[in-house]
């Protein structure tokens, strides 16, 4: 079976847990809003990857469990991001944004009912109890106070943050955790497991550059969210921090660095079809000139 495929069955296995009667309507089909239809599922298919990398069997549904807790991650923060006291976003993914959809209190409970799901779904999921609690743990980490995306989040409400201090804990950190836990559930140990978590931290944070950009240079219908957000709030971003071209040369050059630390695994196919996936959605539509490469030459390159 395709990942793609993997990936929305694991998500609808996890939201079986919120569609018992137990669960009140209004905030089942906020849940729902919030997950499906997904966007691009980075996250997810680069646990996956990873894991197919370090030689995994991909096909199991505890795997896949595993990516989908990380997309569950992923679309609570993107509901609460859009909540009116942080992005005061509209529009998500080309519709209604799950407040505005719904209601203020239904986002901010959907999105912390997403979180306490992506916990239930790694607490189920068919893995070695050893790797539970490594598992719980590294999904904290990409997602919490200590330099995940909720630090990420509260950089936000302070004075001043450095660029990257803020693009690695609010995108980065999730990034890291999605690559270190494709590498756990491969049962690679744990400095292999750090040297994956690298690179999923520069694949994280060169896709938030990526995104500075597109918020200056691309338009709403193109991107199915809100432009201009940055400028609007008054939040860092790469080309008012470092000029169009500055962002343009720091993604070149952390997309680059990813991918020259990938570390060296049996079964890179997976991960280099993924980068270069990745690689090529991060333009703004106005400036799609660099495909991904490691020391200059095409990623896939790497496939010798
Ligand atoms: C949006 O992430 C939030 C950022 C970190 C820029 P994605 O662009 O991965 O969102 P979806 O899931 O594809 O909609
Ligand atoms: C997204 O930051 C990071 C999150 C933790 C949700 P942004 O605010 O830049 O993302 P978009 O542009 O709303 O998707
Ligand atoms: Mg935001
Ligand atoms: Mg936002």
């Amino acid at each position: 079976m395709h990942s793609s495929e993997q990936i929305e069955m694991a998500l609808k296995r996890a939201l079986r847990h919120c569609e018992s009667p137990a669960t009140p309507p209004g905030l089942r089909a906020a849940i729902r809003h919030a997950v499906f239809p997904g966007g691009a599922r980075l996250r997810p298919h680069l646990c996956l990857s990873v894991a197919a990398a370090c030689g995994a069997d991909t096909q199991l549904d505890a795997q896949a469990d595993v990516a989908a807790a990380i997309e569950l991650m992923h679309c609570g923060s993107l509901v609460h991001d859009d909540l009116p006291c942080f992005d005061d976003a509209a529009v998500r993914r080309g519709r209604p944004s799950v407040h505005s959809a719904f209601g203020e209190e239904l986002a901010v409970l959907t999105g912390d009912a997403l979180i306490v799901l992506a916990f239930e779904v790694i607490a189920g999921a068919r893995l070695s109890p050893v790797l539970v609690p490594r598992l719980v743990r590294c999904i904290a980490r990409g997602v919490g106070a200590g330099g995940g995306l909720v630090a990420g989040q509260a950089w936000e409400s302070e004075q001043s943050v450095g660029l990257r201090t803020y693009h690695k804990a609010k995108t980065g950190a999730l990034f890291e955790a999605g690559a270190r836990a494709g590498a756990l559930v491969s049962g690679a140990g744990a400095s292999l497991t750090e040297s994956w978590g690298k690179f999923g931290a520069r694949l994280g944070e060169a896709y938030q550059v990526a995104d500075d950009l597109r918020d200056t240079l691309d338009d709403e219908t193109s991107l199915g969210k809100p432009v201009g957000q940055d400028m609007a709030h008054d939040r860092p971003n790469a080309c008012l921090t470092l000029g169009i071209d500055g962002a343009l040369e720091r993604l070149r050059a952390l997309l680059d660095q990813a991918i020259e630390s990938m570390p060296s695994c049996a079964r890179p196919e997976q991960v280099i079809d993924w980068v270069e996936g990745f690689g090529a959605r991060l333009y703004p539509r106005a400036v799609r000139v660099h495909g991904p490469s490691a020391n200059g030459k095409p990623i896939a390159d790497l496939r010798a």
